[in-house]
């Protein structure tokens, strides 16, 4: 390495800065996200980027990539062993049930968006830092809940411009899982020389993580390995059926995959996943979800059934800008404030902040002496109108209002600027378009 290089500090591998010209593609993601959390009835909730280790080792479980290999944890000053968190429906049960959300009127229907922290390995569309929207409804177990949580996550994807799949698979209850794997191990046993070193482990610790094996050997093998659709109990199969004929009724087209089984070990029952419609591979899955009915109990609430999705931005930007999805109008100036001379200037940095005040977005180059260059920014910046403060209109006390598109000049009292420049603004009903997209967080 260079002596250069050496000096430069730089971002830390696998992160990401999201720099001004992606934003409108962020704010676009985050915006939908939030109208169809509250057109479903879902009220937003944060928690902190840290929590208790142990909080992910008992919900996302010991034996899963993301606990043994992923988590970015340490020791604190207090000696109390944290992580940023991996992962956000562990943290929501956590708040669900230390701030006793439990006596709500049910389902409790949560929205949570930021970011999430994993020592994944970097590729496109994967980071270590990343975020995600998720949407968690706690104390139902009806399949409809199951079905509404899909078309809420297929709605959304769709509203984004993109045609994803919806991947689904049942993998029961407990006891149905227990004999599924004793099933799976017995069927791979003879079948163990195929197997690399890595399978073979995962076949010991968390045998239905082989069903998502990516090696091509294992892929093989799988495909006449029993399903575990044939060892669920009648009541988990009921449920499931329910989930399709919804769906069914939703006209929401779905795969039915046997393989799918998650990579977090709260899920129970359903389980389900969006995929970019050219990877069917699953590598490129825009988010997923699934049924969590023991959890709230597993970390030590009432027994409360819980289902919820989370969908990744990364991947999602990724293909929507593949695609060339067009973003909604950008929220950009409407009006240009151009002086000439240092009383002038004086003068408009105090019209900008009224016009400001009043509601119209207006932009200004108070640092810029010459009327071209002046001129030259507000049209770089499409603004309808420029309001030109000269020393002929400082002494009148006016103003000259110049419509960008026709190029006429008009002379107004100064004292009447605001008033009408949002009358007319109003009249052309811009302000009104360009104030569709929200830049909150
Ligand atoms: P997950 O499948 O681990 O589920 O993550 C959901 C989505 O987050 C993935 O499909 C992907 O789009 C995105 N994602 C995951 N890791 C990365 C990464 N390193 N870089 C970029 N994007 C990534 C969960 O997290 C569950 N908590 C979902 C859930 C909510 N289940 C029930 N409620």
């Amino acid at each position: 390495m260079t002596e250069k290089k050496d000096k430069t500090i730089h971002l830390v591998r696998g992160m990401k800065d999201i720099l001004p010209a992606d934003q409108p593609w962020w704010d676009f993601v985050r915006s939908r996200g939030r109208d169809l959390a509250k057109s479903y009835g879902y009220d937003r909730i944060d928690t902190p980027m840290l929590e208790q280790t142990n909080l992910f080792i008992r919900s996302v479980g010991k034996g899963t990539d993301i606990v043994e290999k992923e988590m970015f944890s340490f020791i604190d000053q207090g000696n109390e062993n944290v992580t940023l968190r991996p992962e956000a429906t562990a943290g929501i049960v956590r708040a669900y049930i230390e701030h006793g959300l439990v006596n709500q009127p049910k389902p409790v229907k949560l929205f949570w968006l930021g970011p999430l922290f994993r020592h994944d390995r970097p590729q496109a569309g994967r980071y270590r830092q990343f975020w995600q929207l998720d949407y968690e409804a706690l104390g139902d177990d009806h399949p409809a809940v199951d079905a509404e949580l899909i078309m809420i996550a297929y709605g959304l994807l769709k509203e984004l411009g993109l045609s994803p799949t919806v991947q689904i698979n049942s993998i029961g209850d407990e006891d149905d899982r227990e004999r599924y794997k004793k099933a799976l191990v017995e069927y791979f046993r003879p079948r163990r020389n195929q197997l690399s070193e890595e399978v073979k482990k995962r076949l010991q610790k968390n045998p239905l993580r082989v069903l998502d094996s990516k090696e091509e050997a294992v892929r093989i093998l799988v495909q006449d390995a029993p399903q575990i659709v044939d060892y669920l109990s009648e009541t988990a199969n009921k449920h499931f059926v329910k989930v399709l004929e919804h769906l069914d009724e939703l006209e929401i087209p779905y795969v039915l995959n046997p393989r799918l089984v998650r990579g977090l070990d709260y899920y129970n029952r359903t389980v389900f996943e969006l995929w970019s419609q050219d990877d069917e591979g699953g590598q490129l899955a825009f988010g997923g979800g699934g049924r969590y009915d023991s959890l709230v109990e597993q970390l030590g609430g009432q027994p409360t059934p819980a289902a919820g999705f989370a969908i990744g931005f990364e991947r999602l930007i990724m293909k929507m800008r593949e695609a060339n999805v067009p973003l909604p109008p950008a929220h950009t100036p409407n009006i240009f404030v151009a002086q000439l001379g240092e009383a002038s200037r004086k003068k408009c940095l105090k019209l900008f902040e009224e016009l400001r005040r009043a509601g119209v977005y207006a932009a200004h180059a108070l640092s810029k002496d010459g009327i071209k260059q002046q001129m030259e920014a507000a049209n770089r910046l499409k603004v309808k109108y420029t309001l030109i403060f000269g020393q002929k209109e400082m002494l009148d006390n006016t103003i000259l209002l110049r419509d960008m598109d026709n190029g006429i000049q008009e002379t107004i009292p100064f004292e009447k600027v605001v008033p009408e420049v949002k009358k007319r603004l109003e009249r052309s009903a811009l302000k009104e378009n360009h104030s569709s997209t929200s830049p909150e967080v």
